[in-house]
């Protein structure tokens, strides 16, 4: 039996992993900052505010008690403002510690208590962290961050990691909305974003690395 843990497990696309892991057998642990809405015995759910170092010691302290063994971790926890410009550095800040800071110091504590040796890592990230953004600089160099980070991390340590674009999804960070006529993209729901997801898991587990699947903006 597997056992995975999975950021921003409250809504969107990391609920909907959680959802897909948990109906084939696996169990899953959620973080988030509200609580997750998935309640199944193989579920338990911790909160976890990814721009918090405090938080951080917080949730590791309370591992401490079911001394989990991870077998891979999805970073599906994120932000993107789009109500405020992205060219302040207190708004780079704020993406860099949500979308890459918090990932990265959870990980870098965890790994040694509650991650197995061969484990796996799933990026949720962006086509904008390799196109860039006119619009969204924070979020494409906190999301561009996070996947150099995990890439470096594979030359140290026998890990995997693997990135997945997930295109325009309907969820409470990306509302569906009216897209001008001459958009080719189109609207999925997270439901349809996470078997890819979770195949990806899998393959990582199998000592696939360093791949991105791409799809669509
Ligand atoms: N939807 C898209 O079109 C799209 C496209 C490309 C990439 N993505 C990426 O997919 C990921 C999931 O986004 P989504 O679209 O599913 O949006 P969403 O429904 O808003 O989910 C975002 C998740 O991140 C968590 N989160 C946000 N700030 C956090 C913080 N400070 N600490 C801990 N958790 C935090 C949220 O939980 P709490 O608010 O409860 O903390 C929530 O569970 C993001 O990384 C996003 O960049 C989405």
């Amino acid at each position: 039996m597997r056992t995975w843990l999975v950021t921003g497990a409250s809504s969107g696309i990391g609920e909907a992993i959680a959802r897909e892991l948990l109906n084939r057998g696996d169990s899953v642990v959620g973080v988030s900052r509200t609580r997750s809405p998935v309640t199944a015995d193989k579920f338990r759910w911790y909160e976890y505010d990814l721009s918090s170092h405090q938080s951080c010691i917080e949730l590791l302290e309370a591992w401490k008690g079911p001394n989990w063994q991870f077998n891979g971790m999805v970073a599906a926890g994120g932000m993107n403002d789009r109500q405020n410009s992205q060219r302040e550095s207190v708004s780079m800040l704020d993406h860099f510690q949500v979308n890459c800071l918090g990932h990265v110091r959870l990980f870098e504590k965890a790994l040694p208590y509650y991650f197995r040796e061969d484990t796996t890592v799933l990026v949720v990230s962006s086509y904008l962290a390799k196109a860039g953004s006119a619009e969204y600089p924070a979020y494409s160099m906190s999301k561009a961050a996070l996947e150099l980070y995990f890439r470096s991390k594979s030359r140290l340590d026998p890990i995997t990691y693997n990135v997945l674009y997930p295109g325009r999804v309907a969820t409470k960070g990306n509302p569906r909305r009216m897209l001008s006529a001459d958009d080719p993209n189109t609207f999925k729901e997270p439901c349809e974003v996470a078997p890819v997801a979770v195949w990806m898991l899998d393959q990582g587990l199998r000592g696939m690395t360093g791949q991105t699947i791409d799809l669509g903006r």
